[in-house]
């Protein structure tokens, strides 16, 4: 059996790959899952190049068989690690529309790839992540919100109150499960220089964004941090935020 393993979903581009690669370096096993096949093998193979044992899973948490395809990624992973001491719900959309245009399909794919599932992953790994946590009492859920669950965006509705509920899931799941070990952090970033933010590269330049390694540091450090120690949620601006004109992703 590894000695520590970690799921990420969303790990085939941006911050999610970003995370898969930090959590390789610190000794973690890899189940990285994802919605695009195409997209997700060639990732696992850059981490399996990087020198990590990596389980790749399609799975698209946008429909309504969500529920299966969460069940699909949590049972590969047990069947191959045997264990799980970090997970990270990180597998996230956003489709802007002013609240009279609401496509009914496109918010449903917004609260289910957003919200839905991470409640989900939470139920379907708690006896994983329970048994990490009586081991070692640091068993890590990092879950990625937005600087839109700490500030809302008019056009990004949906989006937003995706995010501010995973920001609010995160503080229950710390009140209810740092007794088992399990320690909860929702990063809150504004714009990251991913796939995600290209529509918006033309006024707010790559290099003016946030880093993904940005995002992987700080989460490097949450590994770190002591069983005594919790951190809620990480907020990650960008200098003078308002100056740049920027909304927030
Ligand atoms: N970039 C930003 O400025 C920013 C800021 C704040 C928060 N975030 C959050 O960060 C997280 C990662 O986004 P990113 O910026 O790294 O963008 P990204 O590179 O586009 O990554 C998004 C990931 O989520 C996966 N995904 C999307 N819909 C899915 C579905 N229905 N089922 C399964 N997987 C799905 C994507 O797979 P496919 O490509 O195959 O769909 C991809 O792996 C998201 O939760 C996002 O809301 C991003």
């Amino acid at each position: 059996m590894a000695e520590r393993a970690a799921i990420v979903t969303g790990a085939s581009s941006g911050i999610g790959l970003a995370l898969a690669h930090m959590l390789g370096s610190e000794g973690h096993a890899l189940t990285v899952a994802s919605r695009r096949p195409e997209k997700l093998e060639p990732a696992a193979q850059e981490l399996r190049d990087a020198g990590y044992e990596v389980e790749a899973v399609p799975a698209n948490f946008g429909g309504a068989d969500s529920e299966a395809e969460v069940q699909k990624v949590v049972a590969a992973h047990r069947d191959r690690f045997g264990r799980l001491d970090v997970l990270c719900n990180n597998a996230g959309v956003g489709i802007g529309a002013g609240v009279g245009e609401i496509v009914t399909k496109r918010m449903d794919i917004q609260l289910n790839t957003n919200l839905r599932q991470i409640i989900l992953f939470y139920r379907e790994a708690l006896e994983l992540l329970k048994a990490a946590g009586a081991e070692h009492r640091n068993a890590l859920v990092i879950n990625t919100a937005s600087i839109s669950g700490k500030r809302a965006e008019a056009w990004l509705n949906i989006y937003s109150a995706t995010k501010y509920a995973v920001v609010g899931f995160t503080e229950a799941m710390n009140k209810e499960l740092n007794g088992d070990g399990i320690k909860s952090t929702a990063l809150c970033p504004a714009f990251v220089d991913t796939p995600m933010t290209d529509f918006v590269k033309g006024q707010v330049p790559a290099e003016k964004m946030i880093q993904t390694s940005d995002i992987a540091e700080m989460a490097r450090a949450l590994l770190k941090l002591t069983p005594g120690c919790v951190v809620p949620d990480i907020v990650f601006d960008l200098p003078g935020s308002g100056v740049l004109g920027a909304t927030p992703a």
